[in-house]
């Protein structure tokens, strides 16, 4: 075990400066006919995020927790009421915001958090692609494809800020689809659908080649809160008991 993860870690020592070197060579990408910019520090979005946005109801309030480039920002923007971008890399807020001023979005707020730190309110869905490699790294605002805690911390706080009949929907591998039901679960949230995201065309499979970032088969994860559903509770009224339901089963 130690031995994969001594892997893992020199692996991303070399592969984070390569991705910087490659979005300073390359500093946008066009999805679905609009046009990202993306900062060198930033994950570069390869895995057809933009399609979070069929999850998204019109009016939502979103929240996009971990926003990087904004790419599911701009794409749940046109539906939603609002969206709340947030993300702990001051690089990447500001690459949303410049996302959201050049797409002329006026219904976005982008601000750092670490997590659910500077949070507020409740959410009709909240949208992450959380960092797929599970290795620890200093400076956390600078590894955007690193992180032990985001996971556990997703699952242990979204239901706070979800409204009663608010989604969680999680970007992931679909391979780890064990893994992630049993986190959910553990944090009393049930899973609803798991769907691959859409198929990647010739030139964006030959773009993550380039960027080693192929073979993850990325998946959309949609959860709501266990309690939500037993309750059946009246619109914007949270069930008695999902707090503490949700604090036991967090501890
Ligand atoms: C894989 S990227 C996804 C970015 C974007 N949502 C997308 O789909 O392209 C993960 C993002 O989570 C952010 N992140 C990592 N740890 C975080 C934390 N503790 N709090 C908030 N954001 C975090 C990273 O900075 C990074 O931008």
């Amino acid at each position: 075990m130690k031995i994969w993860s001594f892997a893992k870690r020199g692996f991303m020592g070399f592969w984070y400066p390569y991705v910087r070197l490659l979005n300073t060579l390359w500093p946008s990408i066009t999805i679905e006919g609009k046009r990202l910019a993306i900062s060198p520090d930033v994950y570069k979005p390869l895995e057809n995020e933009y399609a979070c946005a069929d999850y998204c109801r019109p009016g939502d309030r979103v929240l996009d927790l971990g926003s990087g480039s904004g790419v599911c920002t701009v794409f749940t923007a046109p539906k939603a009421r609002e969206v709340l971008a947030v993300d702990i890399s001051p690089a990447a807020v500001r690459n949303t915001r410049e996302n959201c001023d050049r797409l002329g979005l006026t219904n976005v707020v982008c601000r750092e958090s670490d997590m659910f730190s500077t949070v507020d309110g409740q959410f009709d869905l909240i949208v992450a692609n959380p960092p797929y490699i599970n290795v620890e790294f200093e400076k956390e605002e600078e590894q955007f494809a690193t992180s032990v805690r985001f996971m556990p911390t997703m699952f242990a706080q979204a239901g706070d800020h979800l409204t009663p009949d608010g989604r969680l929907l999680v970007q992931f591998p679909i391979w780890f689809r064990g893994r992630v039901e049993k986190l959910g679960a553990e944090h009393g949230f049930e899973l609803l659908e798991v769907k691959r995201t859409p198929n990647k065309s010739l030139g964006l499979f030959l773009l993550s080649l380039a960027y080693t970032q192929v073979g993850f088969r990325s998946a959309f994860y949609l959860f709501r809160a266990k309690a939500a559903a037993k309750a059946a509770p009246s619109p914007r009224k949270r069930p008695a008991g999902a707090s503490r339901a949700r604090a036991s089963s967090a501890a």
